[in-house]
């Protein structure tokens, strides 16, 4: 074989390799990872761990003043769970906030930033859910003390997601869709919804095991945002939630799921963080 013809036959396998990964790898991936889901839909001990033999069995409880918000059942148990939706149904209700009988679900599922996972991605989330031991537990129902909309509009996302190699491009697909870090890192509007002009800016106090914390600025500005941090200091504050100056970070960000994404994922998240528009704010 000539040394051209070998390469190429060398780059048709990688290719192969990574479309070798199922939807059911890809779902786990990320459920586990960068979108974790866990992170709400399981339920804790008193000291934030994750109760064991719960996996998205629900009962988690999101108190803030405008709710208190009960994470539902996520896994396949037919009762209690999502087992009897069609995978159509878990798809609507993830992007666009909608149950099977038409009701609307409410915050903080971050539906303005669910509602561009891209198709795949989607299917591959449910591939995974259908996965997850069944787990029988009925949890109670939330209560919203705003008004819900009627609806959080339609699925805005594409069919396939980002490509990889286009890292400003995947990071943000990372960062906003899967991960939600926008959310809670940029200021809100007074509709409810964030304010993207001002993306990354830091974000309102949310509820923490020792009380409420505030999810800081991550632009790129000098002063008070990640300006001048390395690389390595970011992603050490992403996936062991230590602070700069080596202070431990508190949840409920979800660090720990965070560790397991790849290194390539996390340059990629790093990147986008550092094209985000400088905005300064009080520290
Ligand atoms: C920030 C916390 C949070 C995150 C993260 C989160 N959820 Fe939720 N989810 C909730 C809450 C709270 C509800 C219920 C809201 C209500 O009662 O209206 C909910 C509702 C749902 C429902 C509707 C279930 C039902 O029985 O009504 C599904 C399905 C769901 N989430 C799936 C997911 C998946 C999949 C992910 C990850 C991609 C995810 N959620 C991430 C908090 C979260
Ligand atoms: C549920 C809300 C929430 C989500 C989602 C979230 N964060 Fe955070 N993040 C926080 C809070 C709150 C803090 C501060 C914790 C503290 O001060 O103890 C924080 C701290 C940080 C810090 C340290 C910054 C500093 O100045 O100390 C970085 C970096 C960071 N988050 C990046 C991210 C990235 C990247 C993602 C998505 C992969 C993300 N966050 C998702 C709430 C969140």
């Amino acid at each position: 074989m000539k040394s051209g013809s070998f390469l190429f036959a060398l780059t048709a396998l990688c290719a192969t390799a990574a479309q070798a990964e199922t939807p059911l790898e890809r779902g786990a991936y990320l459920v586990r990872t960068i979108a974790a889901c866990g992170n709400c839909h399981t339920p804790k001990n008193q000291d934030w761990s994750e109760q064991t033999g719960k996996l998205l069995a629900g009962g988690f409880v999101i108190d803030l003043p405008p709710f208190t918000a009960i994470a539902p059942n996520i896994t396949p148990d037919k009762e209690t769970g999502i087992g009897n939706w069609t995978d159509q149904q878990i798809v609507r209700a993830i992007r666009e906030g909608i149950r099977p009988d038409e009701s609307v679900i409410g915050p903080p599922m971050p539906f303005q930033f669910y509602r561009s996972i891209a198709d795949r991605d989607a299917q591959a989330i449910v591939a995974y859910l259908r996965s997850v031991p069944a787990v029988r537990n009925a949890v109670g129902k939330s209560v919203y003390r705003l008004k819900l909309p009627d609806g959080w509009g339609n699925a805005a996302s594409d069919p396939d997601p980002p490509p990889q190699n286009d890292k400003l491009v995947y990071g943000a697909y990372l960062a906003g869709p899967l991960g939600h870090c926008l959310e809670c890192h940029t200021p809100m509007l007074a509709d409810g919804s964030r304010d993207m002009a001002r993306a990354g800016a830091g974000g309102l106090p949310v509820p923490g095991p020792l009380g409420d914390v505030v999810p800081p600025n991550l632009t790129p500005d000098r002063e008070t945002g990640l300006g001048d941090w390395t690389d390595g200091e970011i992603r050490r504050a992403i996936t062991q939630g230590m602070a700069r100056d080596g202070r431990k970070l508190s949840p409920p960000m979800a660090f720990a799921y965070y560790a397991r994404m790849t290194p390539r994922d996390l340059d990629a998240i790093i990147a986008y963080l550092r094209s985000l528009k400088p905005v300064r704010t009080a520290r």
